[in-house]
């Protein structure tokens, strides 16, 4: 039986065009700050690179910063401020929480979409100048966040509103005008690029600390010789994603939740009437561990993730669906399920087969 990756949130396969460009950076030499031709025409294919990128979330090339990734960019973007009260939204990445550890959090609502009121009563109440952390779309559930609202509040109160958009990018349409954002991060291995290279996206003004000082590049934003062959096959895949649409994968995802849920309609789907995007679902068998749903679907050629994430052997709540009030028992069942361009309806089938095979199997041993 052939695989089914259904685990892209977590990281989307590299698409053939960026790795056919990245093997052609790798055989090229030249370190873009070198006056020579090859280090000209090393810088050529950062800046093209820049303007892809900057052009995927409608932002100017010089807004660009390229990082090591979405976790680095998340801090270039929060580490600068420490002068400032930082809020957050309950559900953010944890690249996110531990860059500001003392943060307020912003409540999210049942289906995980962040409580603007809560947000603007923070905000009123806070008489140092702040800084927000609210991501576009949530890596568990899909949810995603008001942005464009929370930026108009943020405007209100003179603070300026960071987005993780690393989920986003590439799922949605993602425009820094209209999202109304100062800072925005957004990571290449979500939407067909390599891991290890990301950006932060920093509107003209908006003050920074570089995390690495040392050489002078991207502006002396961020020193250290540049990926290049990261940066241009993150340039690929960013203008790839900018031609692609995802209609067909809604259909899928919503044909994959109709049939859990026919099968088990005591199940409950995270963030259901959210907005939400295309190619995620979050799902709780009840009574079933999510490790042994993971397990089970893998012996079936399923590759999904767990709603809670494991670390050193131990499986740790998931704070997502904590924040949304879901109980331990609810929380500890949820998995993920996540799609992308190549997903195929044969795939889901297989999916929902052995998801399926294990809740007829764990209920009629529980009878
Ligand atoms: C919402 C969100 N933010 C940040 C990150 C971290 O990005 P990276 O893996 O590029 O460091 C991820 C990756 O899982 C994510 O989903």
């Amino acid at each position: 039986m052939s695989p089914a990756y259904l685990d892209w949130n977590a990281t989307a396969p590299v698409r053939p065009e960026v790795a056919e460009a990245m093997s052609e950076a790798l055989r090229r030499t030249g370190n873009p700050s070198s006056v020579h031709r090859w280090g000209r025409a090393a810088r050529q294919a950062i800046e093209r690179a820049r303007a892809e990128v900057a052009a995927l979330v409608g932002a100017a090339p010089a807004e660009v910063i390229f990082t090591s990734g979405g976790t680095e960019a998340n801090h270039l973007a929060l580490g600068g401020v420490h002068d400032h009260r930082v809020l957050i939204s309950a559900i953010e990445h944890d690249s996110v929480r531990a860059a500001v550890p003392g943060a307020t959090v912003i409540p999210v609502s049942s289906e995980g979409v962040v409580d603007l009121g809560a947000l603007d009563a923070l905000l009123a109440a806070e008489d140092r100048p702040a800084v927000i952390s609210i991501m576009l779309a949530n890596n568990e559930t899909g949810a995603i966040q008001p942005i464009a609202e929370a930026a108009a509040i943020a405007r209100r109160h003179g603070t300026l509103l960071h987005c993780d958009a690393i989920q986003g990018a590439g799922k949605i349409p993602v425009d820094l005008g209209a999202l109304g954002a100062d800072l925005l991060s957004i990571s290449a291995h979500k939407l067909g690029g390599p891991p290890g290279v990301g950006a932060l996206v920093a509107r003209e003004g908006v003050p920074l600390s570089a995390l690495q000082r040392g050489g002078g590049q991207e502006r002396s934003r961020r020193a250290g010789t540049e990926n290049l062959p990261g940066i241009v096959g993150f340039g690929v895949a960013a203008e790839l994603a900018a031609r692609a649409s995802l209609p067909a994968i809604a259909e899928l995802r919503d044909a994959a939740e109709a049939a859990l849920t026919a099968v088990a309609p005591e199940a409950r789907v995270f963030a259901k009437t959210a907005p939400r995007l295309p190619n995620t679902l979050c799902i709780g068998m009840p009574g079933v561990a999510a490790s042994t749903q993971v397990m089970a679907l893998d012996l079936a050629g399923v590759m999904v993730s767990a709603g809670a994430a494991c670390s050193s052997g131990k499986v740790r709540r998931s704070h997502v669906l904590e924040a949304m009030g879901a109980s331990a028992a609810e929380a500890e069942s949820a998995i993920r399920v996540s799609l992308g361009w190549s997903t195929t309806a044969a795939e889901i089938e297989q999916m929902i087969a052995a998801w399926t095979a294990l809740y007829r199997r764990t209920r009629s041993a529980a009878a």
